[in-house]
This record gives structure tokens, C-alpha cells and sequence, in this order.
């Protein structure tokens, strides 16, 4: 059969507003042109974020029904803390409300001397990771491959980082100014794209070589380790599991937002395997988050946690999971609607600089496209581009970024084949007339993560 249906049945469902053309024209203005500031309600498809938004299982709602809420020593505890160990292999887990809370704490820490210039280096930082990292007075260096940064370049694994470029700037910065080299898997800021086994395994090397520690940003793991067993060679017949444990077998610890491939609505984790690190950052936690045994979280959210990083690592919903992004990939395809090639793990990244050709950075194509997308169909997407990304020069010029991007973000379990279907067939209308399609000022904008909150206007 060539239908790949969904691979769950539907026990619970939540209403769908519509809303008008018209209706949406004076939403979309009162929210000064940035979907975050749209109520969920007024969304009829909503492609905003794949974070926080799954769907759970009836089996994660029955754990939270056996969640206990005891400050310390909780039974949920440790059912998470014994999940995690048996998944990622790490000694030491420390909960935490979501992934920029386990980033906080290990950046405050590997960054707390601040009389020397401190650089954290990844495949690509996603904006929470790179803020953190800023915002303790680091730099964060972005070294993906070259085809990572092209669109329309195929690779089968886009998100790797180039180990020549992390190798000779390791000598230049010098391996005592760098205290951790990361790999976000699959890379978030360009396409959700896998980092292969190999790369990580080499990526360790180098580390071992300098001394240095080695983390995975492990938000979307499952779908990093289903493009391994897709894609590599020698790992066709490895379970998911398997290719897992191998991937963390090379890192020394970890960050995750289990929002992500955990289907929970919140929560995460840090975990390593070095102690001292460990006890610094269970301190700075109980401090700021809450005692070792929640981490800012309930106890029903550490057993929907444990239940979802088991149910994740199901090929049935990784194949139908991949498989429904280069679905919608497909479709556009056949329209010339221009996205990073291949198609993701968690979205599908529309590219707007190739799309919009008259809309010049400076009017943020990406951002037109996200308003067009919820004008004529309700539908909610971010800009990845010099809206999150820009950076103003010494003279205020906005320096853009090197890729406009609008994703497309999947909710793990919540839509099905015909919201697919339609969100294609918007795209392909707002297509027919792109030429009409208006570039965007900034109004107003705060210092760190302006996206969520800047306010624009229509050129
Ligand atoms: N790392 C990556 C790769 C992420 O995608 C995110 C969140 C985080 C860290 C931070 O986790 O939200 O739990 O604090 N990404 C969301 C997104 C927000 O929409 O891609 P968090």
C-alpha cells in the first residue's frame, strides 16, 4: 500500500475556528504583522511550533493520572530519571521546566568567568541556545556545512557540521577559550535537517583530541535517529533504539526540551556524565528551578515525559511522521514552491528569498510570507531570517541573514492528511498571485529574541 495512514486512532479532538478573509485581514493588522501576537484561537491551522504542542498518548494521560507530587523523592522521578539513563546512557539527570531552562543553567556555568571571551561551537545554535550563550557574555559560532546553507543543495545530511572549519578553529580560538562543542539534532535553524552518525562520531574525535567536552542539543533526536537508519550506510537493519544509544554514546551529556520528541507539553532535561559539572548545576537548579527531584516541573509532567521518549522511538510514527512532511514537499514541488531540499524532520521550510524575489532582506520576505500564509488561509508559521536573525551594523543597517526562511512546523500527532492537503493547496493559491505579495518595516523591537515580540508595518 502506498497511503501511509495515520498511525494512531483518535480518542480526543478540539474545535477548529474558522475565520474570514476578511476577519483575518483585521486580526493580522491588530497583531501588528507577527503571528505571535495572534490569538491561538483565530488560527485555523496552526504551523507556529512543533514545541509543547503534541498530542499525547492515552498513555501519557494515564501516567499523569499516577503522577506523584511529592517535593522530593517522587516515584515519577524516578521512572523519568531511569528512562532517561536506559535511553541516552547519561549518569546524571537534572529535570527542568523546558530545554532553554537546561541551556540557562549550563551556559551560566561553563560561561561564569567572564574576564575572557568564552565560544560555545554547534552545527547551528538555535535562538534560544545562541541567547543564553550571548546573554552570558559568550560567543556562539555557527560551523554547519557549506550545503547546509544552500537551499536547494541536497545532502543527505544537511545538518552536519564541518569538522576541517571545527578542527582549525579550535587552534585559532584556542581549545582553553571553548568550553563545549554541541551538535543540535536535527538542526532547527535550517530545515530540521539530520546530522549524520558519522559526523558525530568524528565531531567526538576532534573533542577528545582538545579536550573538550561534547553535548547534543537532543530535542528531536528520534527523527535524527530515523534519518540515520533511512540514509547511512550500516544502519538499515539497527533499531531506532539501537542507533539512540550509539549516537549518546559518543557525547558527555545532553540538553532537551522534551516538548519536542517526547510529546509533552512541557518539560526537559540536562544530562551529562561529569559529577562536578553535575552537583554545579543540581545547585544552580534547586536555586532557581526547584529541588533535583522536579525541576520546576509536576510530577504527573516527568511520567507523560517517560511514557513519550518510549512511544517516539516508534518507526511506524517516525515513517508516517517523516513521511508526512515530504508529502506536502511533494506537492509544493510540483507547483515550484521553493523549500530546503530534502525535506525534515519537524517542518518544512519554505524559502522566501528564491520565492519572493522582490522583496528585498531589508523587508523581510519571510515575515510577507508568514502574513500571506495566515491571510489566505488561516494558517501560522514562523520567519527563520533577518527577522530572527538580523543584526544591525555600527551605522543601524540591518546585516541579514544568510537564508530567508519561513518553517512550517508539524505538531506531532494533531493533523492529518487533509490538513496537509489544504495547508498545500494555500500555498499554492498565495503562489498564483506572489508578485502583489507587500515586504514589512520593524516598528518596534526589544534586545534579545525580537521576533516573538517586534511589531511591523506594511510597505
Ligand atoms: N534547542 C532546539 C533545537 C530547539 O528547537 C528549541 C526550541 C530549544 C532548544 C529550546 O527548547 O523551547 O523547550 O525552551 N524550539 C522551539 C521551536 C521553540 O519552535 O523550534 P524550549
Amino acid at each position: 500500500m502506498k497511503t501511509i495512514i495515520e498511525p494512531f486512532k483518535i480518542k480526543s479532538v478540539e474545535k477548529i475556528n474558522f475565520t474570514t478573509k476578511e476577519q483575518r485581514e483585521v486580526i493580522l493588522r491588530e497583531a501588528f504583522f507577527n503571528p505571535f501576537l495572534i490569538k491561538a484561537d483565530d488560527v485555523i491551522i496552526d504551523l507556529l511550533t512543533d514545541s509543547g504542542t503534541s498530542a499525547m498518548s492515552s498513555l501519557q494521560w494515564a501516567g499523569i493520572m499516577d503522577g506523584d507530587e511529592s517535593y522530593a523523592g517522587s516515584k515519577s522521578y524516578y521512572r523519568f530519571k531511569d528512562t532517561v539513563k536506559n535511553i541516552f546512557g547519561f549518569d546524571y539527570v537534572i529535570p527542568v521546566h523546558q530545554g532553554r531552562a537546561a541551556e540557562r543553567i549550563l551556559f551560566s556555568i561553563l560561561l561564569e568567568d567572564h574576564t575572557k571571551k568564552k565560544c560555545i561551537i554547534n552545527n547551528n545554535h538555535f535562538d534560544t541556545t545562541r541567547a543564553n550563550i550571548e546573554f552570558n557574555s559568550g560567543d556562539a559560532l555557527d560551523l554547519n556545512i557549506e550545503e547546509g546553507k544552500h537551499p536547494s543543495l541536497i545532502h543527505p545530511f544537511k545538518g552536519n557540521i564541518d569538522l576541517q572549519k571545527l578542527e582549525s578553529k579550535i587552534n585559532e580560538i584556542g581549545a582553553e577559550n571553548i568550553p563545549l562543542v554541541m551538535l543540535t539534532i536535527t538542526d532547527n535553524t535550517n530545515g530540521g535537517q539530520p546530522v549524520s552518525m558519522e559526523n558525530i562520531r568524528e565531531t567526538k574525535k576532534i573533542c577528545v583530541k582538545y579536550h573538550l567536552p561534547f553535548f547534543l542539543d537532543a530535542c528531536r533526536f528520534a527523527e535524527n535517529a530515523y534519518f540515520i537508519q533511512q540514509r547511512e550506510a550500516g544502519y538499515k537493519d539497527k533499531t531506532i533504539p539501537e542507533i539512540v544509544a550509539e549516537m549518546f554514546s559518543y557525547a558527555d551529556g545532553c540538553t532537551m526540551s522534551a516538548k519536542k520528541d517526547a510529546f509533552a507539553n512541557i518539560g526537559g532535561f540536562l544530562a551529562m556524565n561529569d559529577k562536578a559539572l553535575y552537583e554545579k548545576c543540581k545547585n544552580l537548579l534547586i536555586i532557581t528551578e526547584g529541588f533535583e527531584t522536579y525541576g520546576g516541573l509536576a510530577g504527573r509532567d516527568l511520567e507523560a515525559i517517560a511514557q513519550g521518549l518510549k512511544e517516539i522511538m516508534d518507526e511506524d510514527y517516525l515513517h508516517y511522521r517523516i513521511r508526512s512532511v515530504e508529502y506536502i514537499g511533494e506537492k509544493l514541488d510540483k507547483n515550484n514552491i521553493p523549500f530546503i531540499k530534502p525535506t525534515g524532520g519537524h517542518a518544512l521550510y519554505l524559502d522566501a528569498k528564491e520565492f519572493l524575489p522582490h522583496i528585498s532582506p531589508e523587508q523581510y520576505p519571510g515575515q510577507a510570507l508568514v502574513c500571506a500564509l495566515y491571510r489566505e488561509g488561516g494558517i501560522r508559521a514562523v520567519e527563520i531570517g533577518s527577522v530572527m536573525f538580523g543584526k544591525y551594523d555600527a551605522n543601524g543597517k540591518l546585516i541579514p541573514a544568510d537564508m530567508e526562511l519561513v518553517r512550517m512546523a508539524f505538531p506531532r500527532r494533531v493533523y492529518t492528511q487533509s490538513h496537509f492537503d489544504y495547508v498545500a493547496e494555500v500555498l499554492i493559491e498565495i503562489s498564483k498571485d506572489k508578485n502583489s505579495l507587500k515586504g514589512l518595516k520593524i516598528i518596534e523591537e526589544p534586545e534579545f529574541l525580537r521576533h516573538f515580540t517586534a511589531k511591523f508595518e506594511e510597505n
